[in-house]
């Protein structure tokens, strides 16, 4: 039989000429059932109000398993005592060759403090040298000995009172430990029955045809049971934080820039961003060139002449950087490594309208770097980035616009440090105090466009721009608590951690 039905059978029969089973622990010890089997049962019973449960919690002095090995060989103060000889004495050598090693280091203590047994030592020459060795003789004090420990050991077994004094001096030895102990007592319920029938759970057609749904009895509706977990979709933690920050963008009265271009030339990701052609970015160790089609011929002629003017020998107040600039360089083609790219291309365009309009834009968009990936880089993410081109905007705008947008996001600690960007100066590296960490991590690179990069666009020469950018992925970690990058984004991703993730079922905010 099944030993939950068995369990229920053994507890009704009981329960039919008992008035109470007082707990369910013993009653399971004494038939032979598991615990966790009977509690089942109970509250089954229970909930078919066949029997009534009470709860009851104690605590309870239960035997470690040293103190277990000792209830049948006996405590090893007596097994110490059992193993010298009635009369005479035993050296203490020979004696360690009898013993259990643990018997052998722990009995001696305790026989010795009881005055059961005597030690005597005795210097010894040791012949052709001249040390002496000290040799242990023990011999027995007395002719009997009782067993206290185990004795006591036998009683806490058996789960008997013990006085306080004792269980003490066995706690301090470690044989016995405070276990809580929580059972059921048990008595017949309102509906008690000696064999509980089946009740139905479906009323079905055949019950209805034959008339039997009259006299069947159905289950109750348990309103507290648990209900399966539903498989529904969940929204990538990435997809979610994108959509929380072009939420705030937009409140800040941004514009999202079509960012639907991976593959850039070097021309807009590089040379328009005034980045001389020698700089380390440009290298295949960091950049993903493309090999077909591996260059752009369709470039802005006269735009591309004067980024060409100013890289060279200079211009708008600037000397350049004095090299000879390269077209068969702008025209390579690569997996573009910022969304500023777009950004670029955007001003451009923007400056080619009459009257000059403001702007605010962002983009939220994947990027590539040619990176070593590990558990914080990725050769692929996504970058956040903002701007604003307008008349006369300072960098006072720009931390301001800052502490404004990342404040909106959590982030309401500031700092900056100076930085370096070819195409923005001042520029300036991002903050942010992480409450969790305890510590500043940076969140972000900003800066004000450079004149030579904006003037060759034709923007006028009052319109400044404050820029910024960061990786989507950061601030993602910091919120969902995930701290290996390959968690949240790329072919590793385990959709049980986006799964179990509530953030991904519930939201942000
Ligand atoms: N393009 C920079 C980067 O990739 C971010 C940035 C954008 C910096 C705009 C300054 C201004 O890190």
């Amino acid at each position: 039989m099944d030993p939950a039905k068995a369990a229920e059978n053994a507890i009704l029969e009981h329960l039919q000429s008992h008035d109470e089973i007082p707990d369910s622990q013993q009653f399971a010890a004494a038939a032979g059932f598991e615990h966790g089997v009977v509690e089942n049962v109970v509250k089954s019973l229970c909930g078919s109000r066949t029997i009534e449960a009470k709860e009851i919690k104690e605590e309870r002095w239960a035997l470690t398993d040293e103190g277990k090995c000792y209830v049948d060989a006996g405590s090893p103060e007596v097994q110490y005592f059992l193993a010298l000889p009635s009369e005479g004495e035993i050296l203490m050598k020979d004696l360690e060759k009898k013993l259990d090693p643990t018997v052998y280091k722990v009995g001696p203590s305790a026989a010795v403090v009881n005055k059961w047994v005597t030690m005597r030592k005795e210097k010894k020459e040791i012949p052709g040298s001249k040390k002496a060795e000290t040799i242990v003789y023990v011999s027995r004090k007395v002719a009997n000995v009782e067993d206290k420990v185990k004795y006591l050991l036998k009683k806490i077994e058996a789960g008997e009172v013990v006085d306080e004094k004792d269980v003490d001096a066995l706690k301090r030895r470690k044989l016995v430990i405070l276990q809580t102990w929580r059972g059921y007592s048990l008595r017949k319920g309102p509906e008690y029955v000696l064999v509980r029938e089946k009740a139905a759970t479906d009323l079905t057609r055949e019950h209805i045809q034959r008339g039997d749904w009259k006299e069947l009895k159905f289950k109750e509706y348990n309103l507290s049971a648990q209900v399966q977990p539903i498989q529904i979709g969940y929204v990538q933690p990435l997809l979610e934080v994108k959509e929380e920050i072009q939420n705030i963008f937009l409140q800040m009265g941004f514009e999202e820039m079509p960012t639907n271009n991976y593959v850039e030339s070097s021309f807009w990701n590089f040379d328009a961003l005034f980045q001389p052609q020698q700089h380390p970015a440009r290298d295949s160790h960091d950049t993903f060139f493309i090999k077909v089609p591996s260059t752009t011929k369709q470039l802005p002629e006269d735009y591309l002449e004067k980024v060409k003017q100013v890289h060279q020998s200079g211009g708008y107040g600037s000397k350049g950087y004095e090299y000879d600039w390269k077209r068969e360089e702008a025209e390579k083609n690569l997996l573009r490594t910022h969304t500023t790219a777009v950004s670029t291309r955007m001003l451009y365009k923007l400056a080619q309208q009459k009257p000059f309009v403001p702007k605010r834009y962002f983009s939220i968009d994947r990027v590539f770097r040619n990176e070593a990936v590990d558990r914080t880089h990725l050769a692929e993410f996504h970058q956040i980035e903002g701007l604003i081109c307008d008349r006369g905007i300072t960098l006072g705008d720009l931390l301001g616009v800052l502490e404004d947008f990342f404040s909106r996001l959590g982030m309401s600690k500031l700092r900056f440090k100076p930085a370096y960007n070819p195409y923005t100066e001042p520029s300036m590296e991002i903050f942010s105090y992480h409450d969790g960490l305890k510590k500043w991590v940076e969140v972000g690179n900003s800066g004000m466009f450079r004149p030579e990069m904006l003037l060759p666009m034709g923007l006028p020469e009052d319109v400044n721009v404050i820029a910024w950018g960061l990786s989507l992925e950061r601030p993602t970690m910091i919120l969902y608590g995930i701290d290996n990058i390959r968690d949240l984004f790329g072919h590793k991703v385990d959709f049980d951690v986006i799964k179990n993730n509530p953030i991904c079922r519930l939201g942000l905010q």
